[in-house]
């Protein structure tokens, strides 16, 4: 079967960000910055890098700064202007028009329920999926290699990370089969398994390749682990009838999701900085 070319991306940013509240209260957790750029900025620029064509966010209530990040800023476009100011810093943020879709999640349901909203734009086709709190540093980036091996293997591509066995019920999990290089064949999976149950240590992180046939398992998707409509659940439901795999990202990821990795993402990206790399690094230096 010849592999379709992958054009679009769902990105699911509905959640609810408590576990970085009070900050996420009126502001979406995927607007917090790594140094000035917000998180969801990032995960845009990494799918652009891969060749996507099209912006899927999957959004709820009070994210509508995403929207807003993603549109022109006539009154501070303009002031800018006036002002001599390049606007140059804002290029990033311009999505070709018609590129971007925004359809809505009525309620927090899980990330299968999530992605299963996207359904009719995302049509007959494959498309990414990119969890923007799992914020991966890497050149090229992690999409974009996950594509070259995709472009290979055709099917379901996860990002696979090995993490300590005792993370192991915070993730998806991987039964791994035969390795070869930086693929590792997809045999089941899990969410969140129980401590002590957990098939390996080797871990589903948020950046995706699926078929559009997981839409129709997910139409009748029953709720998982944490009482959640489950993507891990719906996959593990493909394998066997389409090559899955998993791919070893080369770089480093960083769990924004979380209040250290978060902190610790900030440092990495300032430290590689010129502008404020040589200060940042004095004050840590100064610390350690
Ligand atoms: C989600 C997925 C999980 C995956 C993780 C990666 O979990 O459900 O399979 O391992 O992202 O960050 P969450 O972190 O939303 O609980």
């Amino acid at each position: 079967m010849p592999i379709k070319p992958l054009r679009k991306a769902v990105f699911p940013v509905g959640g609810l960000g408590t576990r970085f509240l009070p900050a996420t209260k009126a502001l979406p957790k995927e607007m917090l910055p790594v140094v000035d750029r917000p998180l969801i900025q990032y995960a845009v620029d990494e799918a652009l890098e891969a060749g996507i064509e099209q912006m899927i966010f999957v959004t709820g209530r009070g994210k509508s700064a995403i929207e807003d990040h993603f549109d022109i800023a006539y009154e501070l476009e303009t002031t800018m202007a006036a002002r001599g100011k390049s606007l140059e810093i804002l290029d990033a943020t311009r999505l070709k028009p018609g590129a971007v879709a925004y359809v809505r999640q009525q309620e927090p349901m899980g990330l299968g329920h999530a992605v299963w909203c996207a359904r009719d734009i995302v049509g007959d086709e494959p498309f990414a999926v990119l969890l923007a709190d799992d914020f991966m540093l890497g050149a090229p980036g992690c999409l974009k290699q996950m594509v070259k091996a995709y472009n290979q293997t055709g099917g379901n591509m996860i990002c696979a990370m090995e993490v300590a066995e005792e993370a192991t019920d915070k993730y998806g999990i991987i039964t791994p089969g035969a390795r070869d290089g930086a693929l590792t064949e997809v045999k089941g999976l899990v969410e969140k398994p129980k401590r002590g149950t957990s098939p390996s240590n080797l871990a589903v992180i948020g950046r995706y390749i699926l078929q559009p046939e997981v839409m129709r398992v997910l139409e009748g998707q029953e709720a998982g682990a944490g009482g959640e409509i489950q993507l891990t659940d719906a996959m593990a439901r493909m394998i066997g009838s389409q090559p899955f795999h998993g791919l070893t990202f080369d770089g480093v990821r960083y769990d924004c999701g979380d209040k250290a990795g978060f902190i610790q993402a900030n440092i990495a990206v300032a430290l590689t900085r010129d502008d404020i790399g040589p200060a940042v690094r004095e004050f840590v230096a100064g610390r350690c």
